[in-house]
């Protein structure tokens, strides 16, 4: 069978739950921009769908919806140049999820480490959608024939799921029609941690608001935030070797670095030898620099819900205009009739 080549396509996507924090930003969202900047074809997805699979009040939901497109816009997503939409608008994604439910195997969905984290011990309890969470991530993915997908360190079991979906798929039918997607998860900032405890990545859901960063924090919070972060009594070393056993310090520089568009090494040669003392300052400037604009810009935006209603929905009609088609073929190869 000739080997099919898939157009270079990008797919990514944030679940719109609670306020974006500065992991997500870092090691996601800036990365979009830099994807939709070097013009190859970006397609951004906000997860509404998978946010419900865990309770979200319907009022809280829209809110953190047009929140969320208000960051990748305020973040410098064009939605001009990316398709911006959110995923419940296009139905090709649930369809093909349907098809994948069929695909993946029982065994693969139970070694989910984001089932068993989320799920906790009340397994009983948890939605079957956040047990099938990962075939829809797939489907978001292969019904744009998506090739590359840039991500944080936290999504690479989902992504050789969906490698393992797309490969089975094919087999089973004998096609070689959903391409194996790349996972891109690159730069200094695919996991940053918790400021109050290095070991423990920075998330929307952790209980404590000075573990994270939020894109909605105000300067003064940011500031806040970074000078109570935890930290140990030494010095910052001139050499990464230096960050060994040291979580806390390693963040702190590599959120230094991710911000300032350089590498760890770069900021140790500049900053080895001194105290956090001095160096929470210098990131507390950095990085209300870079975000407080981004904040500022997202409030703005926040102020039209209207105007982020309307570029979600034309994003969801150029989406579709992919999804659908691709969507239509993958019925034909596993035998649904439709009428033409
Ligand atoms: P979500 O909404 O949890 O996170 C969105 C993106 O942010 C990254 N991220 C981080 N990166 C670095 N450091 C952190 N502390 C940090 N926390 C979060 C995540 O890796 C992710 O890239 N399942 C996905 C959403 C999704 C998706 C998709 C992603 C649904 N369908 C298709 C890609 C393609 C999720 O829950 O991400």
């Amino acid at each position: 069978m000739a080997e099919v080549v898939h157009t270079p396509r990008v797919f990514s996507g944030i679940q719109p739950t609670n306020h974006l924090q500065l992991g997500n930003y870092l090691g996601a969202v800036k990365r979009f921009v830099e994807m939709q900047n070097s013009g190859i074809e970006t397609v951004y997805c906000i997860v509404d769908l998978h946010a419900i699979t865990v309770w979200q009040d319907p009022a809280d939901l829209r809110v953190a919806t047009r929140e969320l497109a208000a960051s990748y816009i305020a973040s410098g997503l064009d939605p001009e140049k990316s398709i911006l939409f959110n995923q419940s608008q296009v139905p090709a994604h649930t369809q093909l999820a349907w098809i994948f439910n069929c695909v993946a195997r029982m065994g693969w969905l139970n070694r989910m480490t984001q089932f068993k984290d989320k799920a906790g011990k009340n397994r009983e309890n948890a939605s079957t959608g956040l047990f099938v969470y990962p075939n829809l991530m797939a489907a978001d993915i292969l019904v744009y024939h998506a090739t590359h997908v840039p991500v944080g360190e936290d999504q690479k079991q989902h992504l050789e799921l969906t490698r393992d979906i797309a490969a089975k798929f094919n087999n089973d039918f004998g096609v070689d029609f959903f391409p194996i997607t790349e996972p891109v998860i690159e730069g200094v900032a695919t996991r940053v941690m918790s400021l109050r405890d290095g070991t423990k990545k920075m998330s929307k859901s952790d209980p404590s608001d000075m573990s994270r960063i939020n894109m909605t924090d105000d300067a003064d919070t940011i500031a806040k935030k970074i000078r109570k972060a935890k930290t140990d009594p030494d010095a910052l070393p001139s050499e990464a070797e230096g960050l060994e056993g040291r979580p806390e310090a390693r963040n702190l520089v590599n959120i230094y670095a991710a911000l300032a568009e350089t590498t760890m090494e770069s900021v140790l040669s500049d900053v080895g030898g001194k105290q956090f003392a001095e160096f929470k300052p210098m990131l507390a400037e950095l990085a209300v620099e870079k975000l407080a604009p981004i904040s500022l810009e997202m409030a703005r935006l926040m102020e039209a819900p209207d105007e982020i209603d309307r570029i979600l929905g034309r994003g969801a009609e150029r989406a579709n205009a992919i999804a659908q088609p691709i969507l239509e073929q993958t019925y034909d190869i596993v035998g649904m009739i439709r009428s033409r």
